[in-house]
């Protein structure tokens, strides 16, 4: 049974089911979560939620998420962000054709890049084709395992950046409802976004650590070179929203970026979503003087300290892309151990089942044998914390044995 509590008669432990807040209004990750301590309950305050609807106990509500009670508040599904996708691993196979398309783009964006520093014009076939393919592969499933297609065995984190903006750029579209036919704009504009980089001199754009205030006045002119740079092609797509989204990228909700201090409205809906991946990418690919953080963290990251200068339509769609929990990543259970999971499996019944395999007994504790475990779902106030494979010190090709190894004996 459900029932309306005004946010001053919570108490720990109650089971909040829904807010009356819009998830896009608030920064909050989960509406539906067990209150742990008293900062939850402010937390609900300064988001200006007055009151929540809580689930009381009962064998009537225990499974149902949600509930048609007359108690309970009007919710538009669109609302609630699920805790729990279906998600297929991919398999071995894929990854690994995956992997080798990962590296050529890498590649073919590396030459790109050199030719403009050699002072020659942008050649955008090669570029092109590495798209093409790319979409090809996403559009057997645009939301599959966006996380385990972006982690990266190079380094570069220029090119890698480019190139895994480019793979979530087009997931994104394709899962907002853009056109297939539209999905290679999206995908050219994510790659070159970052084009102006090439005139940057590289004694600032390789310095590791942070740039002097100078250095900083430079690195900012990037999206001004890689109009120039963009504007100048001959293919009509490139001069167009590529250069549209390479300018305009580093712009803000309100006004606060860079170049011009244009508002959110004036943006093109490619540079919106794009100005999300950006971040997104950057915090979970993690840099040379920085850890990466797994994508859990990241989106709570975008909610709370983001929110005010993004698309909140494109964050939203994001969570819904890659899932708070997605396949390869790694959660810290109540009881310390630490697992990866690996599968998601009719996750939208009441049979869903999410698959785990147990690697650490506690963090820093490796099994000498990793267990698989199987949960109903996973409990978000069960989960301690979460990690990125690399926090682990796992590398992409250690995540993708760990799968093969959970997939033994879970394949029909
Ligand atoms: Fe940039």
């Amino acid at each position: 049974m459900n029932k309306i509590l005004p946010v001053d008669k919570l108490e720990i432990g109650m089971e909040v089911v829904a807010v009356d807040k819009s998830w896009l209004e608030t920064n909050i990750l989960f509406h539906r979560f067990r209150i742990q301590t008293k900062d939850d309950i402010q937390k609900l305050r300064d988001n200006g939620i007055k009151n929540v609807t809580i689930t009381l106990p009962g064998p009537a509500t225990a499974t149902s998420p949600h509930p048609a009670n007359s108690d309970t508040l009007p919710v538009d599904d669109d609302r609630d962000i699920p805790e729990i996708r279906e998600m297929e691993v991919l398999p071995l196979p894929t990854l690994r054709e995956w992997n080798a398309l990962h590296d050529k783009t890498i590649a073919v964006l590396s030459k790109s890049f050199e030719d403009i520093r050699m002072g020659s014009a942008l050649d955008v076939t090669p570029l092109r084709s590495q798209v093409i393919e790319t979409l090809e592969m996403l559009v057997k499933d645009p939301r599959k395992n966006s996380f385990l297609v972006t982690l990266s065995e190079i380094d570069d984190e220029s090119y890698v950046h480019s190139t895994n903006t480019m793979i979530l750029s087009m997931g994104l579209a394709a899962q907002s409802g853009v056109a297939k036919e539209d999905l290679p704009k999206w995908g050219l504009a994510a790659l070159l976004h970052d084009i102006g980089k090439a005139l940057i001199p590289l004694e600032i754009l390789k310095k590791p650590g942070k740039l002097a205030p100078h250095e900083w006045d430079t690195m900012k002119r990037h999206p001004k070179f890689g109009h120039s740079i963009l504007s100048k092609s001959k293919d009509d797509i490139v001069r167009g929203i590529c250069t549209t989204v390479a300018m305009e990228h580093h712009e803000r909700k309100g006004g606060g970026g860079y170049p011009y201090g244009l508002d959110l409205p004036d943006l093109d809906p490619v540079t919106r979503s794009l100005m999300v991946l950006d971040i997104y990418e950057a915090l979970t690919a993690g840099r040379i003087y920085r850890s990466p953080l797994s994508p859990a963290k990241t989106l709570a990251y975008l909610l709370e300290k983001e929110l005010h200068r993004l698309d909140p339509r494109a964050i939203a769609n994001l969570v819904q892309m890659v899932g708070i929990y997605p396949v390869g990543s790694f959660v810290e259970l109540a009881d310390g151990r630490v697992a990866m999971v690996s599968a998601y499996e009719n996750a939208d019944t009441n049979s869903g089942e999410v698959r785990l395999l147990v690697l650490y007994s506690s963090p820093g504790k490796p099994l000498p044998e990793p267990a698989k475990l199987t949960l109903p779902a996973i409990d978000r106030t069960r989960v301690r914390q979460t990690f990125h494979p690399r926090e682990l010190g796992l590398s992409p090709s250690d995540v993708a044995r760990h799968l093969e190894e959970s997939s033994e004996g879970h394949r029909h």
